[in-house]
């Protein structure tokens, strides 16, 4: 199996050995110069993932463009017709990230020859942030098909949670959900509402950032001070968490929200590490459908 080529919209590809095979690559990955461009389109905010991709195409020997602003998506130009017109200027790749627009990616990756990157959609999924929170358990943990990951918050409105379950479920490592009922969904998954039990329970911690914006129908400020007593992370929680646990965040974190800051040098709190390996998974990625 290759990705030379191919588009990486969805985790199908990335069986355990193939996901193995993946990380030895990303160990051993070197910049080298090659003669590609790309167009990285971020219809929606990002720090890391964009910040990360500009570095990661530039350890290719690719400077990428950025979409602008103020492009003919604004005059009701379709985000289809618009790659149309940038595959046919020439562009190697696009990264995509992009909220809730009609035209899946998956949809256009079909009528796309250029390789699209997704740099997370919707609540659909955000493929290279699982493979580099998957990458940061793997380099940190003792056993890595026998981790235990419980993802605490947000779940619902959580592209990372997606694409993390679509990981873990073809590796075989367990799961579960815990945060109050209204951000767990519907599904049969193993599900903790005391945070004290997940934490005793799971040998690997995801945190999720509440995303406000997306509560459109609850009051804000009420679940912040409901999420704050419940499922923050803090310095009582913490001890009913295993000695060599790892703590993740995909980021941005809300501060004492989701997080303590007086925890944050935990040195099972591994958010910034995270951050270091998205960047190389990223070029690895890029290396590995270029070419
Ligand atoms: N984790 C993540 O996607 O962060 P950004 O939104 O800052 O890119």
């Amino acid at each position: 199996m290759s990705l030379s080529g191919s588009h990486l919209i969805d985790l199908k590809k990335f069986n355990y050995q193939y996901l193995l095979n993946f990380f030895k690559k990303v160990d051993s990955f070197k910049a080298k110069a090659i003669n590609k461009n790309a167009c990285m389109l971020f219809l929606e905010p990002s720090t890391r993932t964009q910040l990360s991709f500009d570095l990661a195409f530039r350890d290719n020997g690719i400077i990428p463009v950025v979409f602008p602003e103020n492009s003919s998506l604004k005059k009701g130009e379709s985000l289809l017709d618009t790659l149309l017109n940038l595959e046919s200027m020439g562009f190697s790749m696009f990264v995509i990230r992009h909220g809730y627009r009609v035209e899946s990616l998956l949809e256009i990756s079909k009528k796309i020859q250029t390789p699209i990157i997704n740099a997370g959609e919707g609540t659909t999924g955000h493929p290279t942030q699982a493979l580099l929170d998957a990458y940061t358990i793997y380099k940190n943990s003792s056993n890595f098909k026998k981790e235990k990951i419980l993802f605490v918050g947000d779940i619902v409105h959580s592209r990372v949670v997606s694409s993390n379950v679509e990981l873990l479920k073809k590796i075989g490592i367990e799961y579960a959900f815990c945060g109050p009922e209204s951000f767990l969904p519907k599904s049969n998954s193993k599900k903790f509402s005391d945070f004290n039990e997940g934490l005793e329970w799971a040998t690997t911690v995801m945190c999720l950032r509440n995303q406000f914006e997306r509560h459109q129908d609850n009051d804000p400020e009420k679940i912040k001070k409901v999420f704050q007593r419940d499922y923050c992370l803090d310095k009582k929680r913490i001890k009913f968490f295993k000695k060599d646990g790892l703590v993740l965040h995909p980021g941005p974190f809300n501060r004492d929200v989701e997080i303590a800051s007086d925890i944050l040098s935990d040195k099972r709190i591994k958010i910034f590490e995270q951050v270091t390996y998205g960047r190389k998974i990223r070029a690895t990625l890029i290396k590995s459908i270029l070419g």
